[in-house]
């Protein structure tokens, strides 16, 4: 196979498990071909046959860091939420009263796909110079039918913008919209499952996500909805058990989910599931934090019973209003007990499993796509002990410098 790019002086993490930490390769080389990792080693048996070389001068790569979930698609401002919040108010009691996701709704509902792109473009560029190369991108604050669709053509548009792969996930089932108060099996049925039905007709979205919780939906409801997606393709994860114990993840855990996300509450039954279907666990540190929340997810368990582990920022205005995941890797670490290692592989090789992209992205191998970030640091661990930091020196996305 022809090496168009042959990357050299490379300390690798390629983040292959196996006898070293990190995968590292302490002086290595990785070919690319077209947008492909051709092959990877020891520098001393790299091919010779290239056509340009690329010294990274002894600096660290590691694979193209992955954000997992995401709600960066939105419009207005919910600061005043904080403020509510810091006088004593709950994540909960606010949304009860008419504030918290449905205030965003508002706003989202105004704004256009344009007006929604180049909101998102911001958010990713942020997540661009921390080595982000793909970003999971959901819907949830339009909660009708053309609102939703636009919001996953915004987040397809930010992503064309920004260079970045962006894996849209239809988050109909989020929140119950004011029109059907009183009525969120009928929200499911007239506008949820039809979303799912088209999403999946026109190529809209990768998966179908769903908050299963005492304020939004019953994990009867959430089956329905994963009933439907199954029968259109698409793939399932879920907001399980972030406020309470609802069987969440028990319940994506059945349907083959792809990730159980928050899981602060899930039970040892849920654990037992998740583990046996392969079901991520998505960890979101940056939520636990900024809604003061004191259950900590079952790390521990979960590594005893080898659930993979993803962490990501969940980024969105009322919850967990950040922008980095160099911050909510930092997080997962200081708060629940991660090792540096197991939040390396949290961006990287399983947040791609945690969307279904284990076979293309999230480990520097031969046969996966050559997105790759290049940092200016010592050590692996660096990236995560600092905050605020972003000792990127650059990314390669599909075999090109960006
Ligand atoms: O992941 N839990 C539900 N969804 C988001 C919150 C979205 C919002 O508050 O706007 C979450 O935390
Ligand atoms: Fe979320």
């Amino acid at each position: 196979m022809r090496i168009d790019t042959l990357i050299t002086d490379a300390r690798i993490a390629s983040m292959v498990p196996g006898d070293t930490p990190y995968g590292v390769i302490e002086d290595g080389a990785i070919a690319i071909s077209g947008n492909t990792i051709s092959w990877v080693g020891e520098r001393r048996d790299a091919p010779t046959a290239f056509e340009n070389a690329h010294s990274l001068e002894g600096r660290w790569v590691t694979p193209a860091l992955i954000d997992c979930h995401t709600h960066l698609v939105f419009a207005g401002d919910r600061s005043d939420e904080y403020e509510r919040r810091l006088a004593g108010e709950s994540y909960a009691e606010i949304a009860k009263s008419g504030g918290g996701i449905a205030k965003t709704v508002e706003a989202t509902r105004q704004a256009n796909s344009a007006q929604l792109a180049a909101a998102a473009l911001r958010r990713l560029e942020a997540l661009a110079e921390e080595g982000v190369g793909t970003v999971e991108i959901k819907s949830g604050y339009g909660l009708t039918i053309d609102s939703e669709l636009t919001m996953l053509k915004a987040a397809r548009g930010a992503g064309i913008a920004s260079g970045m792969r962006v894996s849209p996930t239809l988050l109909a089932a989020h929140s119950i919209p004011r029109e059907y108060q009183g009525r969120s099996g009928a929200y499911i049925d007239e506008v949820c499952i039809p979303l799912v039905r088209q999403a999946a007709q026109e190529g809209l979205a990768d998966a179908v996500d769903a908050y299963c919780e005492g304020i939004a939906f019953s994990p009867e409801e959430t089956r329905r909805l994963f009933i439907a997606a199954k029968a259109a393709g698409l793939p399932v994860k879920l907001h399980a058990d972030q406020l309470s114990d609802t069987g969440g993840a028990r319940l994506v855990a059945e349907f083959g989910g792809l990730s159980a996300d928050h899981v602060e509450y899930t039970s040892e039954e849920g654990l037992q599931a998740m583990a046996n279907a392969g079901t991520v666990a998505v960890i979101l540190p940056g939520a636990f934090y900024s809604i003061s929340e004191t259950q900590k997810p079952p790390v521990a368990r979960m590594r005893e019973l080898g659930i993979p582990m993803a962490v990501s920022t969940d980024s969105n205005p009322g919850s967990s209003p950040m922008v980095s995941l160099l911050t909510a890797a930092n997080m997962a670490c200081t708060l629940f007990g991660f090792t540096v290692e197991e939040a390396v592989a949290g961006m990287t090789r399983e947040a791609a499993r945690a969307l279904g992209l284990q076979d293309k992205l999230g480990t520097i191998e031969t046969g996966k796509i050559a997105d790759l970030a290049v940092w200016d640091i010592e050590r692996p661990a660096e990236l995560v002990q600092w905050i605020g930091r972003r000792p990127l020196h650059g990314r390669i996305l599909e075999g090109e410098w960006v």
